[in-house]
């Protein structure tokens, strides 16, 4: 048996030894009474009874070792022409510091903080000083629009929310006050202050009945320490994509967290205390806060803040230039940055600028690798590529090539084998476990692995039924997948509403919503196309009110600006046909995924189900008006053609 089958097979048989031998990489303030708590199952709890703090892991504790003079985090940002390196014990002032703020303005263990920030420094101070007061961060992207920050701000009830006056969008300027303003108007929970970075590129006007400046706000705050917390206390609540409009506010707790990223970076990274990882994603992604922000400083590790862009910021070369100029080991990134790359700069000439002798791996992760991407990377930089699988939910990868264990040889398009800790099947819908290569839907059997979401903030019901529910004894992945003779997981695609632009997870049911609130609208829906660059782009099939007789090309318009004032510029809504009716099942069913295998040029099977045979060939007819559904389409065969989810 080969040592990663050995550690695998520890992590499944016995997980209570498994994850207490990896919990001593963390310390404790009191130990644990008992690692796997399945008393309320299927709520299992890693760690109860044990108690610690996230920001003593990720900061003190390395000063007290002797870490304080390494560099900590390099804010790299091309968009506004600064580096800042900042050491371990430099960011533990200016955290103490702003959790002593925090404090004095109220702010306990349990309270939830809500940021809205773009990639600066502040951001990260400003989560480690909520973990160490214990109370809960929440952090919105910056590229939704208010109305999202609104409902995330009512579901999380803030006292306070910490924001900046704006963002760098390559060369442009994005006003966040103006949006905080607007999201505080809409939503019915009112926090008890703002807290407003005001950065010397952007500037904000203060409203002094609420807000206040970053600097003021710390003006002669007294350091904090750190507050001890149970380790199944939440650390933060991540919102996410689902099928509807209301995202799922996927709960963090402080222990299994702490401990699975602490194991993640050396066991799948192979990244080690002082050297230098950069995970080039965004603070209000899961990227960025598992292994921007955690892991590399739980390990002790260098970590890179890149406020840009893969192109255009300046050049194709801006990630050799960051990864030479900052000795970056281990590069994580989305195969779409990497596409974009590849797209400006085909013959990868830039590379041969910069010295990347020190650079060893580079991860992809937030949608499948295509196997172009992933042979262009490798040939250009001759390191391992590994494509690894994981979501929000998850918190860390639930399949890949765990580098730190043991390298397997890679199959493109594979995201390789299951980590240790994530018992992966493959199941059809009635719960039967599928045989090597056939796809199925890809589940977890419980319990879940320390590090994963143990509920959804305020709703465990929904977090029942939406992962649990309809396979009793395993968690629902919502991803079909396969797993071949050798045990090697392809991920395929989606098999719900949720669909990847950029690495960004979009939820197509929220954008329908959004819609069919059009007064001309009568029925729509929303599919995601193959983007070469994106991964996927959402394409809105509209059907208009009977009575409606206007401009078509005008409505078009209105749509897409409702989605981008509604959901924010991030949903990349750009595309949508008006058409004259929507495939359907005899049952009234909207054939969502035949219509995306037609917007894809793939082989489309007529369901037996359908309606009317002849709306698919008018569906078509539309799709290749707008530059869809055309069977030369570049897309590669064996992607999303997963049709069981909605339909
Ligand atoms: N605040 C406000 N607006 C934002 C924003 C932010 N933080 N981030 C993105 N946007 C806007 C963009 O300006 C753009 O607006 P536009 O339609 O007016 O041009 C829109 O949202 C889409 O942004 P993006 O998807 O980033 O597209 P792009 O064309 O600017 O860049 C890539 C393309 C491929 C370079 C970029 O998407 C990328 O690097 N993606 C990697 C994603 C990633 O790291 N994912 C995390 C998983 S690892
Ligand atoms: P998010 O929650 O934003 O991280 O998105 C999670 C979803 O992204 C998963 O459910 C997958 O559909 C997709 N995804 C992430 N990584 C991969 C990968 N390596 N291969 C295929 N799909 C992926």
């Amino acid at each position: 048996m080969g040592r990663y089958e050995e550690i695998y097979k520890k992590s499944i048989d016995n997980p209570e030894e498994f994850w207490a031998e990896a919990a001593e990489d963390i310390d404790w303030f009191k130990k644990w009474d008992k690692v796997l708590d399945d008393s309320r199952a299927p709520f299992y709890r890693w760690f109860t009874g044990g108690e610690l703090n996230t920001c003593y892991n990720a900061l003190d504790r390395h000063v007290q070792a002797g870490r304080g003079g390494q560099v900590a985090l390099i804010y790299d940002s091309p968009v506004t022409k600064k580096i800042q390196k900042i050491t371990y014990e430099q960011m533990l002032q200016h955290v103490s510091v702003f959790a002593g703020a925090l404090k004095r303005a109220g702010i306990e263990k349990g309270d939830r903080v809500v940021l809205y920030m773009p990639m600066v420094p502040e951001a990260v101070i400003a989560m480690l000083a909520c973990a160490r007061l214990g109370a809960i961060h929440s952090v919105v992207f910056g590229g939704f629009a208010p109305n999202e920050l609104a409902v995330r701000i009512d579901d999380a009830k803030p006292k306070i929310v910490i924001s900046a006056s704006g963002a760098i969008e390559v060369t442009r300027l994005i006003y966040y006050k103006p949006m905080l303003e607007r999201a505080l108007s809409l939503s019915k929970h009112k926090p008890d202050r703002c807290v407003i970075l005001q950065r010397s590129e952007v500037s904000a006007v203060l409203d002094s009945s609420v807000d206040i400046e970053w600097n003021d706000f710390i003006d002669g705050a007294a350091p904090a320490p750190c507050t001890p917390v149970q380790a199944t206390d939440p650390l933060y609540i991540l919102y996410t994509s689902g099928t509807t409009g209301i995202p799922k506010g996927v709960m963090r707790d402080n222990g299994g967290h702490a401990v699975a990223l602490r194991w993640s970076l050396e066991n799948i990274y192979d990244t080690h205390p002082g050297e230098v990882f950069w995970a080039a994603s965004d603070v209000g992604w899961v990227v960025g806060h598992s292994y921007i922000v955690y892991a590399p400083l739980l390990t002790g590790c260098t970590t890179v803040l890149y406020e840009g862009k893969s192109v255009g910021t300046p050049d194709p070369g801006a990630f050799w230039r960051v990864i030479s100029q900052h000795e970056v080991k281990t590069l994580f990134t989305a195969p779409t940055a990497f596409r974009a790359i590849k797209r400006e700069d085909p013959e990868g000439s830039h590379v041969k600028k910069y010295d990347l002798s020190r650079f060893k791996y580079l991860f992809l992760a937030g949608e499948r690798t295509d196997p172009d991407t992933y042979h262009w990377a490798h040939n250009l930089l001759k390191v391992p590529v590994i494509d690894h699988w994981w979501q929000t939910e998850t918190g860390w990868p639930i399949t890949a090539n765990c580098l730190g264990i043991e390298p397997m040889p890679v199959k493109p398009g594979s995201s390789t084998k299951p980590v240790p800790g994530y018992d992966v099947r493959i199941l059809n819908t009635e719960g039967k476990e599928l045989e090597r290569n056939r796809e199925g839907l890809v589940v977890i059997k419980l319990p879940l692995p320390p590090g994963t979401l143990p509920t959804l903030w305020n709703a465990d019901q929904r977090y029942e039924r939406a992962y649990l529910k309809l396979l009793p004894g395993y968690y629902l992945t919502s991803d079909g997948g396969y797993m071949d003779s050798e045990g090697y997981v392809y991920i395929m695609g989606r098999v719900d509403d949720v669909i990847n632009v950029a690495g960004h997870r979009l939820s197509t049911g929220e954008m329908e919503e959004i819609i069919a609130r059009h007064p001309d609208v009568a029925e729509c829906a929303v599919i995601g196309a193959h983007d070469s660059l994106k991964g996927q782009l959402p394409v809105g099939l509209v059907v208009l009110k009977s009575n409606v007789n206007r401009d078509e090309e005008e409505i078009r318009q209105e749509l897409v600006k409702m989605i981008r004032e509604e959901l924010g510029p991030i949903a990349c809504f750009k595309k949508a046909c008006i058409v004259a009716r929507l495939p359907k099942t005899r049952s009234g069913k909207i054939l969502r995924g035949t219509m995306r295998r037609i917007a894809d040029g793939a082989e489309v099977v007529i369901p037996a189900t359908i309606d009317d045979p002849a709306t698919l060939s008018e569906i078509e007819e539309a799709l290749k008006k707008i530059g869809y559904a055309r069977r030369d389409s570049e897309f590669f065969a064996g992607c999303s053609t997963t049709d069981m989810g909605k339909s």
